[in-house]
């Protein structure tokens, strides 16, 4: 079915492209609705397999832990990062408050529990008695300090995860459970609200994980954080004085980021040497995304001119540099990636990047239709006249044919950079990072969590779901001057993270459960071992046990690992190993020398029983070496 859609889609694309006849829009618009109703169960159950501790590629993981891509070697993405879990999980959560659902009740409890345990654990970046620790962006998929050279601190997270913690507590609130959020929840976002309020005015690293300097996503995300947070604060009867006071300084700040030439420069306070035009702008404002305050500019909304302005500099940027664009006419969607200078595998399209843009258009629509006019301005109008050519500045009435032809062109449009990408989705509709830009396989990590969740959440928008309003009364009014006010902020340790049971909805739950896709159990399961373990040059790290596959106890038969990700302050060997499902193996292991001679690690042995479990044919066993 999925290949078939995709196929219908492909000679959609090309009947559109040769005959340009009319009605040819109607038809790409069939085969993105075909390509959205395959791919959605798909992608649900893929990201949900990358949860743990169950899901069928985070399988053993810690409960709560995210898995950014199970992918363990060229790239590593088997890690826990804040800012991606709380996309993905603010992407569940805006899903389950549209429709109750009990299983992922649970696993957004269990994100949120686990975050006390992250919250609390000293790392590179600091620890949490003055907050710096909250800034780090990565973490051992054990719920433990990833201690590996990084681009740290990266400031984003910790107003990501408030968001996604907000969208969860105003649930409970609308569901008479104000205490649970009072308890468990709050103690948790004031300790990220507060590092918002004392951190904002400082250099990170960007989204990329590349740029030390001010990103304008992590601007735009803490002002929102902020302002939800000031409100909350007042719901529960807490103080929030501190956020409303920093909050208007930080949009004072986001407007700093405008070139006069029409688009965001996306990292500032650096030297990046590139244009900045960045993906990083589209994604801020999807995710600052507020469907009540119409196309207001301060806040970036998706219609807002200066963000349609900036969008059309940022596609265009990519038409000519990705060779899968090469025939595609300007005001067509094409295929986009991170940034034009990208050189990570060489500089490829992102699936999560092409499907934002689709997401800002399909905002931009909702808006429109539901205030019933369209303002084109002359910072807006090369946007407009491209897919519009007769389109001059002015306001549009629902009722005027210029609405019309706006509305149809940009859905055509949005549809487009759905189908761009889903182009380039094989059959069983996996989604990975990347894909090539010249040949359109897929690249980088398989199986990206964030790709699904970029996808969930730009199909709810072309079906008219929007998230809720995040905005407060004169939130968005930016002050006449600027100043790098911030408040130092105190932190502690939450102490509650049991959710108390049956919190289901005051009205009838209209939600099923979420189930994974039926697969069967495997007989074997492919075991990556990940030991860290110091060696010096010319030492390799074994693992050997009782299984036939570990050598059966003999040294020279054992497993060699691979030293591929080796960093000295993150000493990493992998290697997978089939052993038969259900097994119960004991195993240790050894340091090999360069002469032959066997170092054994501490007793006791490592006993694991290999998962016999539907899907889990994949897992990571992490150990550390014992001495
Ligand atoms: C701090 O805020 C001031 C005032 O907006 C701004 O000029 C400066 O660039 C900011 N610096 C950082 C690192 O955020
Ligand atoms: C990032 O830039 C700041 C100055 O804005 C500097 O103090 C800090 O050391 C830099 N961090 C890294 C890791 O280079
Ligand atoms: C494993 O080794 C033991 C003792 O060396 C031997 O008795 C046994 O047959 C071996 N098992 C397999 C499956 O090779
Ligand atoms: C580990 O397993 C080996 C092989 O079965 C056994 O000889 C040894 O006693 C075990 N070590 C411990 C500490 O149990």
């Amino acid at each position: 079915m999925h290949v078939l859609s995709t196929a219908v889609l492909l000679g959609s694309v090309a009947v559109q492209k040769v005959l340009g006849r009319p009605g040819a829009s109607d038809i790409t618009k069939r085969a993105v609705t075909d390509f959205i109703n395959s791919e959605t169960p798909i992608a649900l159950n893929n990201l949900i397999c990358n949860v743990g501790p169950d899901g069928c590629r985070a399988f053993g993981t810690s409960i709560g832990a995210v898995v950014a891509s199970p992918s363990t070697t060229d790239p590593d993405y088997f890690y826990m990062w804040t800012r991606d879990s709380a996309l993905v999980f603010k992407t569940l959560v805006d899903r389950f408050t549209q429709n109750y659902d009990a299983g992922l009740q649970r696993r957004i409890e269990q994100y949120i529990a686990a975050q006390v345990t992250l919250q609390g654990i000293s790392n590179p970046s600091g620890s949490l008695s003055d907050g710096s620790g909250l800034g780090e962006p990565k973490f051992e998929l054990t719920l433990s300090q990833f201690t590996g050279n990084w681009g740290r601190p990266q400031r984003d997270g910790p107003a990501l995860r408030a968001i996604a913690l907000i969208g969860y507590s105003k649930w409970l609130i609308s569901n008479n459970y104000q205490s649970t959020v009072s308890n468990i929840i709050w103690p948790i976002v004031r300790n990220d609200l507060n590092y918002v309020a004392q951190y904002w005015n400082q250099t990170g690293f960007d989204l990329w994980e590349e740029v030390n300097g001010s990103s304008f996503f992590t601007v735009a995300n803490q002002h929102r954080a902020l302002v939800e947070g000031a409100t909350l604060a007042t719901t529960l009867g807490q103080s929030g004085s501190s956020y409303s006071t920093v909050a208007p300084q930080i949009l004072c700040f986001l407007q700093k980021f405008w070139s006069p030439s029409g688009y965001v420069i996306s990292n500032i306070n650096s030297n990046d040497g590139r244009t900045g035009k960045d993906s990083n702008s589209i994604l801020t404002s999807i995710h600052t995304f507020d469907p009540s305050i119409g196309c207001d500019a301060a806040t970036f909304q998706p219609c807002s001119d200066k963000a349609l302005s900036n969008l059309k500099v940022y596609v265009d940027s990519f038409r000519s540099i990705y060779g899968v664009n090469s025939g595609i006419p300007a005001g067509t969607a094409v295929a986009v990636g991170r940034y034009p200078e990208d050189v990570y595998f060489n500089g490829n399209p992102w699936y999560l990047s092409t499907f934002a843009v689709a997401e800002q258009l399909y905002d931009a629509l909702y808006v429109w239709k539901k205030t019933g006019s369209i303002t084109v301005t002359s910072t807006s109008l090369a946007f407009f006249q491209e897919l519009v050519p007769s389109v001059t500045a002015g306001t549009y009435a629902s009722s005027s044919s210029t609405f019309t032809s706006i509305v149809n062109a940009v859905s055509t449009y949005a549809d487009g950079f759905v189908s761009e990408a889903a182009k380039y989705v094989p059959s069983d509709g996996s989604l990975s990072e990347q894909f090539d830009k010249n040949t359109g396989t897929p690249l980088s990590a398989v199986h990206l969590t964030w790709s699904y969740a970029s996808f969930l959440t730009a199909t709810a928008r072309r079906a008219g779901i929007v998230p809720p309003s995040w905005i407060s009364s004169g939130a968005n009014t930016v002050p006449s001057s600027c100043s790098g006010t911030t408040v130092a902020g105190s932190y502690s340790s939450p102490t509650a993270t049991s959710f108390p049971p049956s919190q289901t909805p005051k009205t009838a739950a209209t939600g099923t459960s979420f189930t994974p896709i039926a697969c069967a159990t495997p007989t074997s399961v492919a075991v990556t071992f990940h030991e860290l373990a110091t060696t010096v040059p010319g030492q390799t790290i074994k693992v050997v046990g009782n299984a036939q596959a570990l050598g059966n106890w003999s040294t020279s038969a054992g497993v060699a690992l691979n030293a591929v990700n080796y960093a000295s302050n993150h000493p990493l060997w992998i290697g997978p190993v089939n052993l038969k499902a259900g097994d119960v193996v004991e195993y240790k292991y050894i340091n090999v020398g360069s002469d032959g001679s066997v170092t054994w690690e501490a007793d006791p042995n490592h006993t694991y029983t290999v998962p016999a479990v539907a899907c889990v044919t994949a897992v990571v066993k992490e150990d550390t070496w014992q001495s």
